[in-house]
């Protein structure tokens, strides 16, 4: 157990698509220095109910988000909220890499700039070094910051969207499937990163791989029809699961 306060609290949230449901009360926290796995069937509503933890779901049309979601406390859907400034303080990383057509050293710049982070130029290069560094991508890129972020590989756009998403000093790190276009080898580098990122972001992964999840995660979540079937220690999910819908997705038996 663990009992520093959660980073995030979302409590009895619902999102609507129209008039279609695709979130039911769902009520979980997200630790502050843990893995967080969101794991469940195509379409019981993983990326919806993530797009909640930084309002994403407002650029939806006919998307509506009903409860209460707050990070350390503070109402996230409350009118005051700055919803850029949040955006950057739970950044997301999605399924398909989507670097800007923008040099590498931009992909990284752009968000510290318009947020005013950088006093100066050089404080800026200082920034983008640091931010490629901590998504391990620094050595392979050092030399060609200034070709276009759309000419690396997959796994190393990956990497520099992690990398855009560091740079503005995030709180939280939201990743949607951030491996589904992966080969294994790309795959492994950004589990690695998970890893090392661990403890500086609260971080929260949305994956069908139960393995991955099972390596890079402390708490999994399983979702099933819109609703939060399951949530708990990782170790326990995966092994000593409460719930048969739990333990029938994991065992392969639907999904
Ligand atoms: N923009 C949208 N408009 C209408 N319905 C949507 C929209 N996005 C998602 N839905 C519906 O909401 C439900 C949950 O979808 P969501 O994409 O959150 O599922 P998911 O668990 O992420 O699935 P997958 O594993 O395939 O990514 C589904 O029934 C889906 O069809
Ligand atoms: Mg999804």
């Amino acid at each position: 157990m663990n009992h520093i306060a959660p980073k995030m609290t979302a409590t009895g949230v619902n999102v609507f698509y129209g008039r279609k449901q695709a979130i039911r009360d769902v009520s979980i926290d997200v630790p502050r220095e843990d893995v967080t796995a969101f794991i469940g069937p195509s379409g019981c509503g993983k990326s919806t109910f993530l797009r909640t933890l930084n309002r994403m779901n407002d650029t939806i049309p006919g998307a509506r988000v009903e409860g209460d979601v707050r990070m350390d406390g503070e109402d996230i859907y409350a009118r005051s909220m700055d919803v850029v400034q949040l955006r950057a303080r739970v950044g997301m990383v999605f399924q398909k890499p989507n670097p800007f057509p923008k040099s590498i050293f931009e992909n990284v710049a752009y968000g510290p700039r318009i947020h005013g982070l950088a006093r100066s130029k050089a404080d800026l290069t200082q920034i983008v070094e640091r931010s490629l560094t901590r998504a391990g991508l620094w050595n392979e890129v050092k030399d060609r910051l200034s070709e276009s972020g759309t000419a690396l590989s997959g796994g190393q756009q990956q990497r520099l969207c992690i990398a855009r998403a560091i740079a503005v000093d995030p709180e939280v790190i939201l990743m949607d499937e951030p491996c589904s276009a992966l080969d294994p080898i790309a795959t492994a580098k950004i589990e690695e990163l998970i890893h090392e990122l661990r403890g500086r972001y609260a971080i929260v992964i949305v994956t069908h791989n139960m393995q991955q999840a099972a390596r890079v995660s402390q708490r999994t979540a399983f979702f099933h029809l819109g609703q939060l079937v399951e949530y708990g220690d990782t170790s326990d999910i995966f092994t000593n699961p409460r719930q048969d819908r739990t333990k029938d997705y994991i065992t392969g038996r639907y999904g």
